[in-house]
């Protein structure tokens, strides 16, 4: 049967750490073991700073741990859109701050000897249509200008039917549970302590802050809210970040893929491809077009995704699908820093629009900057306090209204009248009554109360990754309804038998 566990993911944790079963003192805070929180906290471990990681989950198994692991800063076509809207200081300033964090990556590989499949190649953006080839150019153009290592061609060395490419030289790609369960024991090794399986509800502000836990709590100086989205509805970021949903795929190749290369098209649909080195040979890892949660079928996403793997590679099976989500600012950049009208001392980074591998590790650096009263050139460029221009927004409001549109058309829609018994193992609904009623593949059956726990949504099923899915601010929750993935930090409720 087709897995939908994320190629990158064991079975088992490679190391489990302890949940939180006590009140601890330190001095920074991290919420969140993903490359943000995980970065952050071996940059401020290293400088001496007491750091406790508290992550919901496991290490590395959600955002970072799901995604095609592309280490570039070449970020499909933005830079001459930044150029244009932001001005050239500003698309400057992107790319050298994610040209940092691909060398941050790098020398963190080298220094603890970080067993993740670091490798270097170039990174393509392609136009499979003609009428996209001057696009191309022009991204190559700016970026080339901004002092980036783009140039632009016509020879892309990958079997996709590319027109034209701009092509970023000396990027990497990497493995990227293997990449955060190493940086989680360098932390470790450090001094610093990890809890899992701890998600925080809440931080107190105050001087400590004091973070909430289910079985304890921690007193920091400084918090770093590295949930992906914060969790804490102040500052407000789910009005200013919008989530994207994207399915992935492995696909096991005969033999060598015979190109060395990563890519990712211009049109929609979005097709990303690299390849991964493992014990039984190479493995595809791909996204395919995004998908509205309650609008699209991931499904058909994922199928759509590998036929068009198996059209275009030596594809022999796929080993499994899955989806991923990550969140889009208004203006296209990170929110980095303090939280509006919040304490100096209480930190976050979000909004990487599916580029958060350079981007979340330059997001620690500024935030560790900030932590360490040292000064980073980027802080300002990113400023998570900042507002904006609505001349920025146009796309980002679209998705903000189609969150509006969700909420009510949620409430006034009636519900499906199946009878959840009938439902075979993989099958769920939202059901008349507001019932959220699944079978999960073991045969057992959930109802719970459709309602999402963040702000009253009504989620729905994703068959691929057999969960609910919050299409207003992309909470995602276990088929028993346990938060998956925040900002919700509490479970849906049972709607009884
Ligand atoms: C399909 C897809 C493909 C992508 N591919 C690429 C790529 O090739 N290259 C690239 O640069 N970027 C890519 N991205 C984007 C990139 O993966 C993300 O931007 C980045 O991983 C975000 O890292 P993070 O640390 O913010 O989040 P995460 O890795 O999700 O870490 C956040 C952690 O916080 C924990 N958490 C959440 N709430 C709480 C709480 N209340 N208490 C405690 N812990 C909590 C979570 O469990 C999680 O472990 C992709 C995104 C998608 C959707
Ligand atoms: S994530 Fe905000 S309402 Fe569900």
């Amino acid at each position: 049967m087709l897995s939908s566990c994320p190629y990158w993911l064991p079975a088992e944790p490679r190391r489990v750490y302890p949940h939180l079963s006590a009140r601890v003192e330190v001095d920074v805070a991290v919420v969140g073991a993903g490359i943000v929180g995980l970065t952050t906290a071996l940059l401020l471990t290293s400088a001496g700073r007491r750091v406790a990681v508290i992550e919901a989950r496991h290490v590395g198994t959600q955002v970072t741990g799901r995604s095609t692991a592309k280490v570039t800063s070449l970020h499909k076509l933005l830079y001459a859109d930044l150029a244009r809207r932001l001005g050239e200081d500003a698309a400057r300033s992107y790319g050298e701050a994610n040209q940092a964090g691909l060398r941050l990556i790098s020398d963190f590989v080298k220094a603890h000897r970080l067993n993740c499949a670091f490798e270097r190649q170039p990174a393509f953006t392609v136009c499979f249509d003609d009428a996209n080839v001057d696009r191309i150019r022009e991204e190559a153009e700016v970026a080339a200008r901004l002092g980036l290592p783009a140039r632009f061609t016509t020879q892309v060395p990958v079997p996709v039917p590319a027109k034209a490419g701009v092509c970023f030289d000396d990027q990497a790609q990497f493995h990227p549970y293997n990449y955060l369960a190493g940086l989680a024991e360098a932390v470790s090794e450090a001094g610093g302590l990890i809890v899992e399986e701890t998600r925080v509800s809440d931080v107190e502000e105050g001087t400590p802050h004091v973070l909430s836990c289910p079985s304890g709590e921690v007193a920091a100086e400084h918090v770093v809210v590295a949930t992906n989205l914060p969790f804490l509805d102040r500052g407000r970021f789910f009005t200013k970040a919008y989530p994207r949903h994207h399915v992935a795929a492995a696909a096991r190749l005969d033999g060598a893929p015979g190109f060395d290369a990563m890519v990712i098209n211009v049109e929609d649909p979005t097709r990303s491809v690299r390849w991964h080195r493992d014990e039984d040979g190479y493995v595809l890892i791909a996204t395919g077009g995004a998908y509205r949660p309650g609008e699209d079928d991931p499904v058909m996403q994922a199928e759509a995704l590998t036929e068009w793997l198996g059209a275009h590679f030596n594809v022999t099976r796929i080993e499994s699908v899955w989806t991923n989500e990550d969140f889009d600012s208004m203006d296209g950049l990170p929110f980095i820093g303090t939280f509006p009208g919040g304490s100096e001392t209480l930190l976050t980074a979000t909004g990487f629009g599916a580029w958060g591998l350079t981007a979340g590790t330059a997001a620690a650096s500024i935030l560790a900057d900030a932590i360490l009263n040292r000064p980073s050139p980027w802080a300002g460029l990113f400023d998570a306090s900042r507002t904006p221009p609505a001349a920025s927004a146009g796309s980002f409001l679209s998705g903000n209204l189609q969150v509006g549109k969700e909420f009510v058309r949620d409430r006034l829609t009636p519900g499906d009248d199946r009878d959840p018994e009938d439902f075979k193992p993989g099958q769920g609904a939202v059901l008349q009554g507001n019932i959220a009623a699944c079978r999960e593949a073991n045969g057992h059956l959930h109802r719970l109360d459709a309602t999402c726990t963040h702000l009253g949504c009504v989620v729905t099923w994703n068959a691929v990754d057999g969960c609910w899915d919050c299409p207003c601010h992309g909470s995602r929750f276990d088929a028993d309804g346990t938060v998956r993935f925040g900002p919700a930090v509490r479970p849906l409720a049972s709607a009884g038998r």
